[in-house]
């Protein structure tokens, strides 16, 4: 398809039955997508955009081996981990004690064993994202159009196979193996992946997607005190970082060439993902599994708001909404996708830095090669 199906409307945003919907075959092991974007031999090879060679070299200079560069000899203890994360999953406070809550009958043990569930989950999303992340960036190999490009993506291509290496390594070994992919979570890279135009699968994943993970490693690469999660997230991060300065970086330049209606496309689909990102990325597999209905859970939360639990959410759009500023898209036309952002309470960031003024301050790999040398990744 070349147009992204909308399927939103203003009314339905907080609709229980688009929030929590049906799981595809939980045995499926393929997944097939069709998909007829155009692909784009140059013959072009001039390199003629500055900030994508300067971010290609440094791709180069900052890889590192996800087998050699982690303590994968940590002995991780899921109880503390537990704990720590505590802090980053709110829980649920304004369900603990109230007996109109679904959770009325759990006692502490229930709430830690949510915990840690939610936690696994968490980190099997990141998993399903990161192999998303793969697609899409062996997709725009071939579909973007400058050749500068094509070698930046290439650069991430290897990033992410060592992003889902690592996720898939921690859930395998340290944790009980990972969950499925949420429904939500892979009916938005189905959409991304699905587009034919190039520049949306930058919008969906570099911006959104990669925009929202950077955000979220942030968080919980500041709350554990877990060593291998820590290093490894840290330097997850690094790569992320130039990955979204790469979308930041491509978009700005196309989307400063494309016509009034063009743009408002573009401004549909980032406020699709938002709302998917926002309101329904919600772990109903865990709830499932803790024997709770999940659209109970919805319904009980949306008439008992939980300030923490909408922080967090809120929180994980810094990244993002400075960034669609950059290229334009907030006030573009009419400034509808402004009035959005403000109503999902998100616009707050947008004065925040940009990622392609910060990439270069969060390469964890270059400043870890500065202070103790080259090899010291190994360390
Ligand atoms: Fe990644
Ligand atoms: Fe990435």
């Amino acid at each position: 398809m070349t147009t992204t199906e909308s399927r939103l409307t203003g009314a339905d945003v907080n609709d229980v039955d688009s929030i929590v919907i049906e799981r595809s075959d939980p045995n499926e092991i393929l997944h097939t997508i069709q998909q007829e974007s155009e692909v784009l031999f140059t013959w072009d090879y001039k390199r003629s955009r500055p900030a994508l060679v300067k971010l290609y070299e440094k791709a180069k200079r900052s890889q590192w081996n996800a087998t050699t560069d982690l303590p994968w000899e940590t002995e991780v203890d899921r109880e503390k981990l537990a704990v720590e994360f505590r802090q980053t999953v709110a829980r649920f406070d304004v369900m603990q004690d109230d007996p109109d809550a679904p959770t009325a009958k759990w006692g502490d043990k229930e709430w830690d064993e949510f915990v840690i569930e939610t936690q696994r989950w968490t980190l099997s999303q990141f998993l399903h994202g990161e192999q998303g992340a793969l697609i899409c960036t062996g997709l725009i190999t071939a579909t973007v159009p400058w050749i500068d490009a094509k070698y930046y993506a290439a650069t991430q291509v290897m990033d992410e196979a060592r992003h889902v290496e690592v996720f898939g390594r921690y859930l395998e070994e340290k944790m009980d193996g990972a969950y499925p992919v949420n429904p939500q979570l892979k009916l938005l890279l189905d959409d991304i992946i699905k587009d034919s135009r190039w520049d949306i699968t930058y919008l969906g994943m570099q911006i959104m997607v990669e925009g929202l993970a950077l955000a979220a490693f942030g968080f919980m690469h500041m709350l554990t005190e877990e060593p291998l999660l820590k290093k490894l997230l840290r330097y997850v991060m690094s790569d992320e970082a130039r990955h979204v300065a790469f979308g930041v970086i491509s978009l700005q330049e196309l989307y400063s060439q494309l016509s009034a209606a063009e743009i408002k496309e573009r401004q549909e689909f980032a406020y699709e993902a938002a709302v998917r990102l926002r309101n329904r990325f919600f772990a109903q597999d865990v709830w499932e599994r803790m024997g709770v209905d999940p659209k109970a859970v919805v319904r009980f939360l949306q008439t008992h708001p939980d300030p923490m639990e909408e922080m967090f959410q809120t929180m994980l759009f810094s990244k993002i909404v400075p960034n669609v500023k950059k290229l334009g898209l907030l006030d573009a036309g009419d400034g509808s996708l402004r009035k959005r952002f403000t109503d999902l309470g998100i616009i707050q960031f947008e004065n925040n830095t940009d990622t392609e003024q910060e990439y270069d301050s969060l390469d964890a790999v270059a400043a870890d090669a500065a202070r103790i040398g080259p090899g010291a990744a190994a360390g």
